[in-house]
């Protein structure tokens, strides 16, 4: 069975995601990751993310490994390396990318099949599952999830105003809902989750609950 998840960053798809599918049984795959791996890798050798030609040779020669709590780059894990902000920054480019997507979503059909799978993403559940068995779209309040972030960045020990954090957010949200493959919006047959003013384990069980009637068989 495949269960997806998509949502703008900030709603809180990871801490949900991951939990749900250690209380399914279920493998967790974090595509975000794979565009962070892509980055990483056309960081290390110089190609720009406009470099299309350089960036489809690169794609031949990356091999992407994603193990339950580690992303491998080559062999190499890189699990921590690619949570750096410049990998923020230069994944976004990188997944505006076509063929970088049509990689990747090779990829992530290759690695679902077959399996129980939670996947998250921005995609999941419009282009690269259409036929999932269980979509979900969490989403938040657009203060909410910046406050989150807020909240992140300063454990990191990063100092950036809230404000600044909320108008970033608000053109990043702007350009995702409108960028020309793969736009960000919930699928038809998603089920929308507001996670503002829920705790994370209040959502997973909602999510839980759903899973679990569609696999008995029953509706949402
Ligand atoms: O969720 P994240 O911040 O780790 O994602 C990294 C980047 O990849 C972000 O710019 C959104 C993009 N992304 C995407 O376009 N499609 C996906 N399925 C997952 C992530």
């Amino acid at each position: 069975m495949i269960v997806t998840i998509d949502g703008p960053a900030g709603a809180g798809k990871s801490t949900v995601a991951r939990e749900l599918a250690r209380r399914l049984g279920f493998d967790h795959l974090d595509t975000g990751a794979m565009y962070r791996c892509v980055a990483l890798a056309a960081m290390r050798r110089g190609i720009s993310p406009e470099d299309r030609s350089g960036l489809s040779r690169l794609l031949e020669e990356t091999e992407i490994l994603m193990e339950s709590d580690r992303v491998l780059l080559k062999g190499e894990d890189v699990t921590r390396e690619i949570r750096a902000p410049e990998i923020t920054t230069l994944s976004r480019a990188v997944a505006d990318n076509p063929q970088v997507r049509q990689h990747l979503n090779r990829l992530q059909r290759q690695i679902a099949q077959g399996r129980n799978i939670v996947t998250e993403g921005r995609d999941q559940g419009t282009i690269v599952f259409p036929e999932a068995e269980c979509k979900f779209f969490l989403t938040a309040d657009p203060a909410e999830r910046a406050r989150r972030r807020w909240l992140d960045l300063q454990a990191q020990g990063r100092r950036m105003s809230f404000d600044d954090v909320l108008r970033e957010q608000r053109e990043r949200d702007a350009r995702d809902a409108s960028r020309a493959i793969a736009p960000l919006r919930p699928a038809d047959d998603a089920i929308v989750i507001d996670s503002t003013g829920l705790t994370a384990d209040q959502v997973v069980s909602r999510m839980e609950e759903i899973v679990r009637r569609r696999q008995a068989g029953g509706g949402a």
